[in-house]
């Protein structure tokens, strides 16, 4: 894929362990990004929710981006309001409270803090002791029962049921169709599994070189000659991957 340089760009990243972790790399990516941050349009796509997102934010001095994806895409925030619209289409056909009352039959998914739940996102953590098919297990049920949500697990430990329309990708698809930017133009970055979904999109895909054993398996199984595989870790890996896909930077 051959990037336009006469048009902006899309990066899209997620936060914990790909645009943050290593603190040198920040701040030489923000400082780089701030040199075109009119020929580029700022996405951060995080499983966090949005107010611990802006905490993380503020702590770490991570840039003013053009939308927030929080909740692993089961929120899109534009200029600290909430898109509606967003918002409505994922609600059809999701039953919250029929998708949790499955998942309570799984004793080994303990309820995460109630700050990371909202109407379009139950989490839990996952029991370490839990057998392997317990997931595969709770997917079929949901299924058996008919909703239409989907089971997203990430870093061997977070367990996220959301609508099958609401994740990353999803959201990011969405916001493309706004700004009407084309695939190649668009880079998205992660590093564990609740990232998949914005790799299963036909953008760029960067993943960063300390990235987590699910996506890793994912990648070798679906990986696609648009996604690059950094060696180097967190921030560093992004900039390793602007430079490969001759992305400003
Ligand atoms: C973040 C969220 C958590 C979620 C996890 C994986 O850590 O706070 O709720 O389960 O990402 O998506
Ligand atoms: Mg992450």
């Amino acid at each position: 894929m051959i990037y336009n340089t006469s048009m902006q760009y899309l990066l899209v990243s997620d936060l914990d362990n790909t645009l943050v972790g290593d603190h040198e790399a920040l701040l030489v990516l923000n400082q780089s990004l701030k040199g075109h941050r009119q020929k580029l349009f700022l996405v951060y796509a995080t499983g966090r929710s949005y107010p611990s997102a802006r905490e993380l934010q503020s702590e770490q001095g991570l840039i003013e981006p053009d939308f927030w994806i929080t909740g692993v895409g089961s929120e899109i925030y534009c200029c600290g309001v909430l898109d509606l619209q967003w918002a409505k289409r994922i609600a059809e056909g999701w039953e919250r409270a029929h998708a949790g009352s499955i998942a309570q039959k799984f004793q080994q998914l303990l309820p995460q803090p109630k700050s990371e739940q909202n109407a379009y996102k139950i989490s839990y953590f996952l029991d370490p002791r839990a057998p392997s098919h317990l997931l595969t297990d709770l997917q079929a049920a949901l299924t058996d029962a008919g909703l239409d949500a989907q089971v997203i697990f990430s870093s061997n430990r977070d367990v996220d049921i959301l609508p099958a329309k609401a994740n990353k990708g999803c959201a990011v698809i969405y916001l493309r169709d706004q700004l009407h930017m084309p695939a190649e133009n668009t880079l998205v970055c992660g590093d564990s599994g609740n990232d998949i979904s914005l790799f299963e999109q036909s953008t760029l895909g960067l993943i960063v070189g300390n990235a987590q054993l699910e996506l890793l398996d994912w990648h070798r199984n679906h990986g696609k000659p648009g996604h690059y595989l950094a060696q180097k870790p967190y921030a560093w890996g992004i900039l390793e991957g602007l430079a490969y896909f001759q992305l400003p930077s």
